[in-house]
């Protein structure tokens, strides 16, 4: 099947064009490195030409609420509208689990945005809201980062590894349109403060972490269980030990 990677050239999407030709798939991998800028449109219809599916795996670095929803919802409409003239069958939509319970958050504001113009649009779709990566540890301290200190918030996750999310997506996108979200998770609860530690150790990175819902722009309101998957959730194989394992020293 021809399937279109949207962000295939980021974090998951590389992932996501591996696995889907590595199960034989022609994956099409656009962004603005192909000659796709999703903000405008530009390039859209070349690429999705004899595309089935459309996996979109985009991301922006905005961290203001607005020019994050303004993003996701100008790449989202044009997407939709090329897949729409390009006669594309099925829509997929990498999410966060819990985008729903944590208001305040401007990226999960864009992800909002982005589910809901999926789920009203023509072409039809599934969702699958992932948990945090188990990058996003060392992900979370590069953006507080000062010297030899980073703040980072004591977060209750379960987190999975991105070549899991990867395979999911393909699954998906290969298969036929659910018409919902649903729930991908990795095997165990972590705190994220101790899991940068470890990663940061692991890459022999000298970081001394402060645990602190101030000082960056995940709030309290994440506290607790809210980023926990739902009962429903596709529970994955790779545990952080697993990926921590695999990661350059
Ligand atoms: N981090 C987490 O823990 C987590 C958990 C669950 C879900 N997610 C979701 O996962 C998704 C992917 O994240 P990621 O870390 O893989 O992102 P990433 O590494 O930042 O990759 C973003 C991709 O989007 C492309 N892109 C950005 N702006 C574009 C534009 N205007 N036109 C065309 N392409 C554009 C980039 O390519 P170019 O720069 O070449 O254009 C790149 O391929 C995000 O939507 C995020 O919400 C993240």
């Amino acid at each position: 099947m021809r399937v279109a990677v949207i962000g295939g050239t980021g974090l998951v999407g590389r992932h996501t064009v591996d696995a889907l030709r590595a199960g034989g798939h022609d994956a099409v991998a656009v962004s603005r490195r192909s000659g796709v800028d999703l903000s405008t449109g530009e390039g859209l219809d070349a690429a999705l030409d004899g595309v089935e599916a459309v996996i979109d795996v985009c991301n922006t670095n905005a961290t203001d609420r607005a020019e994050v929803e303004r993003f996701f919802a100008a790449e989202t409409e044009n997407l939709l509208a090329a897949e729409q003239r390009a006669g594309v069958g099925h829509h997929v939509l990498l999410s966060i689990a819990g985008v729903d319970s944590v208001t305040g958050n401007a990226h999960y504001a864009g992800k909002r945005v982005q589910q809901a113009m999926v789920s009203d649009g023509a072409i039809p779709w599934t969702i699958v809201a992932a948990t945090q990566f188990y990058e996003f540890g060392a992900m979370v301290a590069g953006w507080t980062r000062d010297g030899d200190r980073a703040v980072v918030p004591p977060l209750l996750m379960q987190p999975i590894a991105v070549v899991d999310v990867a395979a999911t997506l393909v699954e998906v996108a290969v298969g036929r349109p659910l018409g919902r979200l649903i729930e991908i998770a990795g095997p165990d609860t972590h705190d994220l403060v101790d899991m940068t530690r470890r990663t940061l150790t692991a890459r022999g990175d000298q970081v001394r972490l402060v645990a602190s819902w101030r000082g960056g722009p995940l709030g309290v309101e994440m506290a607790g269980e809210v980023l926990l998957p739902g009962d429903g959730a596709r529970i994955a194989a790779t545990t952080f030990e697993d990926w921590l394992a695999g990661q350059p020293g």
